[in-house]
């Protein structure tokens, strides 16, 4: 199916250096451009897609239904940490439904023109995807209310005491909406959504499996173990498992080595100090910090962020959620410590 990208959908919001950062980088995001690369290794049918059991569950079967009864599919919100597939399950819902995806982001709808745009240019049951729709504006959601409700448009023509209201028909369409913060949805736009569902990290097994078949579109021979390795540094993401995969293949490339082994994996992540856990060196740095030079805690973020150099919001952000979620540190009232695993993590990698 035709893939239409508009405005700044998939386009990393900033540069950043970590290999393990679950945002794409702009090399991955032209993955997502309007027509999906050859190469691209994300899995285009409902049965190529790896793990999130439920999901597919709920969602094959409201495909199911939806078809036979010639309809557009009810509109889905999907939310979860990024990288686990939000998009790719939108285009994946086109694939099955035999339709085109339109693919924006709410910082892309700025005007209300951008907006009235794409739904009027919808043919009936297309999907409209919106990434990071709780940065949706208040005008561009209420422009949304009736058009996802009654699919209808309404506009305001003229201004002042002559403004008048005009309804423009529109087709029947899905909008398939995508967040990492549901709860920053207001609830009338929420309240629109007939399916919610919530992506969740991927569980070894799974991870292997996207390895292994990322693998194979890769044209790179890796043996169990080796995509076992890549899985357990992955961060439960499959958005980050191939870009650690894509860097062992250049390592594998550079040193002549035919099959990848669990070994070649080790040295090639080692190499850009990604452990064994999948932690990165300003994981560890902060660790260590915290461990070194305030006793394992408590201490206050402001107080840990001007000791590595770093922004508390980016600290905040974008190192601390991974190592809360692996109990190697905690947040207390009182300050940041780190956990006995925390502390074992180190020693074992010192
Ligand atoms: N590549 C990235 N995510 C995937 C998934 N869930 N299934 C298969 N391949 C993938």
């Amino acid at each position: 199916m035709a893939i239409v990208s508009s405005g700044s959908a998939g386009v990393a919001p900033e540069p950043h250096q970590r290999l393990v950062d679950p945002a794409p980088v702009p090399e991955e995001a032209a993955a997502e451009a309007p027509i999906l690369r050859e190469d691209s290794l994300r899995p285009r049918r409902l049965a190529d897609y790896i793990g999130q059991s439920e999901l597919k569950q709920v969602l094959g079967i409201a495909v199911e239904a939806t078809q036979a009864r010639e309809e557009a599919l009810d509109h889905v919100l999907l939310y979860g940490p990024p990288g686990l597939g939000k998009t790719t399950m939108a285009l994946v819902l086109a694939e099955e439904l035999g339709v085109r995806c339109r693919i924006t982001s709410a910082p892309a709808l700025e005007r209300p023109r951008d907006i009235v745009g794409l739904l009027v240019n919808l043919q009936p049951r297309e999907l409209l995807f919106i990434d990071e729709i709780h940065r949706l504006n208040r005008v561009a959601e209420e422009i949304l209310y009736p058009a996802m409700e009654d699919f209808r448009l309404d506009l305001t023509v003229g201004k002042g005491t002559t403004a008048r209201t005009r309804s423009l028909p529109l087709a029947p369409f899905t909008l398939v909406g995508a967040t990492t913060r549901a709860g920053s949805l207001s609830s009338p736009l929420r309240d629109r959504f007939g399916l919610i569902q919530r992506l969740e990290f991927y569980g070894l097994e799974d991870l292997q499996a996207i390895v292994q078949r990322a693998a194979g579109l890769l044209q790179l021979e890796l043996d169990s173990a080796a995509a076992l390795e890549v899985a357990r540094r992955c961060r439960g993401t499959p958005r980050i498992a191939n870009r650690l995969l894509r860097r062992v293949r250049d390592v594998a490339a550079v040193g002549g080595h035919g099959r990848v082994t669990a070994v070649l994996v080790h040295e090639a992540l080692s190499l850009h100090r990604v452990d064994g856990r999948g932690l990165d060196a300003s994981d560890r740095r902060l660790l260590q910090l915290l461990q070194d030079g305030y006793g394992g805690g408590p201490v206050g973020l402001d107080t840990l962020a001007a000791g590595l150099g770093e922004d508390p919001a980016t600290l905040e952000a974008v190192v601390e959620p991974f190592l809360l979620q692996q109990g190697l540190l905690q947040r207390t009232p009182r300050g940041r410590v780190i956990t006995e695993a925390g502390r074992a993590h180190l020693d074992a990698a010192a």
